[in-house]
């Protein structure tokens, strides 16, 4: 079943929604996004993808002339057009708008808003049973100072150009290094492994996009008593890591269980991924409709 697509208070399926082509999102990826899924029909953890989004914005001096409600009640209009009343996957983007072929960002009074709204089966349980290979790619995460990865920005092709390497490698997402070498995230999810019995992601510091699912998962640890924080790692890390795992607003807890062709640990989802997940499954759960 296709999308549903708001544009600017319009409502069309797929096919027939358009943007201008003088619109400086499309011109120069110029403009923010979240994606968020629901949970029994509800967009899980709105409040706090509208807090990232407003934090992009401003770090890009992108004016959002919506409140929290204002935009709820837009996504809720657009699920309720579609005829899927299954799980949705949500986009919400936000450009610079439609303008003369300036950067000057007063040449675009108006922020163009979109709305993606697509049925969403969930990833394969098969992920989250066997787990999943990465690739350590070459192409390195943007530098915080070239373009900030805490931007959740439609300028994806960082992102792209690391996954090209990925997949012809086998790798169902691309594991990325900043700047210094240091492990900061991957493609599309962050990054953690398990070592001693504590999870380690790396710091927002080293450059990369502050993940939602990220900070839950952090939290939940911190509930269940899985030691969890933030601290440098590098690639030799993976050959003493005992687990790993991605985290993502569609992956879930994903585990990790070989980066190309190293194994992580015993090459199999580690019990402390397995717990976090659980925490994890079972705190959606309490989403009611
Ligand atoms: C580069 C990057 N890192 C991490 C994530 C995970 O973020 P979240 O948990 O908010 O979905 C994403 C999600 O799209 C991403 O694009």
């Amino acid at each position: 079943m296709g999308a549903m697509v708001y544009v600017n208070g319009e409502i069309r399926d797929a096919a027939s929604a358009t943007i201008p082509v003088f619109d400086h999102g499309f011109l120069y990826g110029e403009g923010i996004y979240e994606t968020l899924r629901t949970y029994n029909r509800q967009p899980f953890l709105f409040g706090r993808h509208m807090r990232r989004l407003r934090h992009s914005a401003e770090l890009m001096a992108l004016p959002v002339p919506y409140s929290d409600e204002d935009m709820l009640a837009r996504v809720q209009e657009t699920m309720a057009a579609h005829a899927d009343r299954g799980e949705a996957y949500i986009r919400i983007l936000l450009t610079r708008g439609v303008g003369e072929l300036t950067y000057n960002p007063a040449a675009c009074p108006i922020p163009t808003l979109v709305i993606i709204v697509k049925p969403f089966p969930g990833f394969p349980e098969k992920a989250f049973r066997e787990g999943i290979r990465l690739s350590l790619v070459s192409v390195r995460r943007n530098h915080p100072q070239a373009l900030n990865p805490m931007i959740k920005s439609n300028n994806l092709l960082n992102n792209a150009l690391a996954m090209q390497e990925a997949i012809p490698r086998g790798g169902d997402e691309a594991l990325m290094q900043n700047q210094a070498g240091e492990l900061v995230e991957c493609s599309q999810s962050n990054f953690f492994l398990v070592k001693g019995g504590a999870a380690l992601t790396a710091p927002l510091s080293a450059g990369l996009l502050p993940g939602i699912t990220r900070e839950f998962v952090m939290e939940l640890a911190r509930e269940i008593g899985v030691p969890c924080r933030e601290a440098r790692l590098v690639p030799a890390d993976l050959d003493t890591a005992d687990e790993a795992f991605i985290t993502g607003t569609t992956r879930e807890v994903t585990p990790v269980v070989a980066i190309d062709d190293r194994k992580i640990g015993s090459g199999t989802p580690g019990v402390i991924t397995g717990k976090l997940l659980a925490a994890f499954r079972s705190k959606v759960e309490t989403v009611r409709a």
